[in-house]
């Protein structure tokens, strides 16, 4: 590798650690319920869109767990759960708040570095997709789509519009995009994923409401058995 290409790679690498590694800070810094995100127990919304998956048995992978409230539902719906987060802090915290018997593994990983080859019936991103920097979007969405085998569920800020807007983060050291949902299912379909439901909720932050897309996805291949779930 030439030497210009070389330091560019280390200072690409610094800066993606810097954003990355700066959620360990955040929660540090907060007190969970001061977090927006924070939740004792998982989003109604987001449990109605779980509870349309007919199936309960398999194995579950909870991206950017935080404290865990997702990843708890899914192993107490009988789910074999994989949980991971960026953050040491977050992992520790979700740990305590876990009842000892049950079926969750939880990992402090990059969902960046996660391994492509490995397959999780169902994979659910619950509030992180926006937090993916936007030069990271596109590999992020293919290798979450390759590890899913079926199911795909994603909450996500959502934009007003058909394009996706982008602001500094109150919270990390780095960009939020308010994604749209048309722009999310556009980047699914060729990767052989269908939206299957969809709804929305509202998040109360310090002084604003955040609005979030919560989106299930289902293989193509399978979509079509499975018509009972847009009902
Ligand atoms: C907005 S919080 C949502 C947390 C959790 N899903 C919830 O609903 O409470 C985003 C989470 O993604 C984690 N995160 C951010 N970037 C990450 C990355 N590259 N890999 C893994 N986790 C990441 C953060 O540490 C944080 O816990």
């Amino acid at each position: 590798m030439a030497k210009s290409s070389k330091t560019k790679t280390a200072l690409r690498l610094r800066a993606t650690k810097t954003v990355y590694d700066s959620w360990e800070g955040v929660y540090r810094r907060h007190k969970p319920e001061d977090l927006p995100w924070y939740s004792p127990s998982v989003h109604p919304v987001l449990k109605a869109v779980l509870d349309r998956i007919p199936v309960t048995q398999g194995g579950a992978l909870d991206i950017g767990c935080g404290l865990g409230q997702v990843a708890r539902y899914l192993a107490q719906r009988g789910w074999s759960v994989t949980a991971i987060d960026i953050s040491a802090s977050a992992i520790r915290k979700a740990k305590q708040l876990t009842v000892p018997n049950a079926t969750i593994t939880y990992t402090r990983q990059n969902s960046l570095t996660l391994d492509p080859t490995r397959q999780f019936d169902l994979v659910v991103d619950y509030l992180h997709l926006h937090d993916i920097q936007p030069e990271d979007l596109d590999k992020y969405i293919s290798v979450l789509a390759g590890m899913a085998s079926d199911w795909i569920v994603m909450g996500y800020l959502c934009s007003k519009g058909h394009q996706k807007t982008t602001r500094p983060s109150q919270y990390f050291e780095g960009i939020v995009t308010q994604h749209s949902r048309s722009e999310i299912s556009a980047a699914l379909l060729p990767l052989g994923f269908r939206e299957l439901a969809f709804d929305q909720c509202a998040l109360r932050g310090a002084s604003t409401e955040y609005q979030c897309d919560i989106v299930m996805f289902r293989r193509s291949s399978q979509a079509t058995v499975c018509r009972e779930v847009q009902q």
